[in-house]
């Protein structure tokens, strides 16, 4: 059974685990989840697609021991249709993978799908939207980058927004209904227009794992983002 996706006029928030303290993975899990996260975003990246390396599959697998809510696993690598069931089987309940990095793109969607779960697809923010516009039937999810990939912290590129737009508008327009998820630099200042543009899962690292209080951050961050829903 895939995931409840977000009701409408919800945002859900999905800290990025890349700014937790990986020392103490399970217990940043425990304490952001209780803090209000509604999914946990874990960033792949295998130091060819992305500069960075950060973690594989034994750690998605030792994070759903402790995760009560869905894995929401960002492959930022390389040739990723070959990494798509084991993922799976560590737990992974949303694969998105980059239209940059995969050759049949349509087919590893499919496969994807076929497991059971979300299937999502990134672009990076150099890309256009049309570069995805013949396999958006085949997607659950759309994760707009809005930094380079490879690592947090980073200032949110304004153009993303106009890319949400896009993506909300092709969805009323040809009647589709995938997620979209924004992913790098949301911040309690700019939420508000990430909603308006038609995200409902916003991505979070530094922004959350940042601050003193995860809980008045996330809390915050969905109250921002509702005031944007109802502009
Ligand atoms: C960037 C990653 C992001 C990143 C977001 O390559 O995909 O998920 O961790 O972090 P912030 O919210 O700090 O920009
Ligand atoms: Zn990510």
């Amino acid at each position: 059974m895939p995931i409840a996706r977000p009701l409408p006029g919800q945002t859900l928030i999905a800290p990025s685990l890349l700014s937790a303290n990986f020392a103490r993975l399970g217990e940043d899990v425990e304490k952001v989840t209780a803090a209000g996260a509604d999914w946990l975003h874990v960033d792949v990246m295998d130091g060819r697609f992305v500069p960075n390396i950060t973690i594989g599959q034994p750690v998605v697998a030792a994070l759903k021991k402790v995760a009560r809510v869905p894995l929401d696993v960002h492959l930022m690598i390389v040739e990723p249709e070959r990494y798509i069931d084991s993922f799976i089987d560590a737990g992974a309940e949303v694969v998105t993978v980059h239209v940059e990095a995969s050759t049949h793109l349509h087919r590893t969607l499919q496969a994807i799908r076929a497991r059971g779960v979300l299937a999502g697809v990134s672009l990076n923010p150099h890309t256009p939207p049309e570069a995805v516009e013949w396999v958006l039937d085949s997607c659950d999810l759309v994760l707009v980058m809005s930094v380079n990939p490879g690592f947090g912290g980073q200032s949110f590129i304004p153009s993303a927004l106009r890319k949400m737009e896009w993506f909300a508008n092709h969805a009323s327009r040809h009647n589709l209904d995938y997620i979209i998820e924004v992913d790098g630099g949301v911040n309690t200042d700019n939420i508000a227009s990430i909603a308006a543009a038609g995200a409902s899962v916003c991505v979070a690292g530094n922004a959350v794992f940042s601050t003193p209080d995860w809980g008045a951050t996330i809390d915050l961050l969905k109250q921002r983002a509702a005031g944007g829903k109802v502009k």
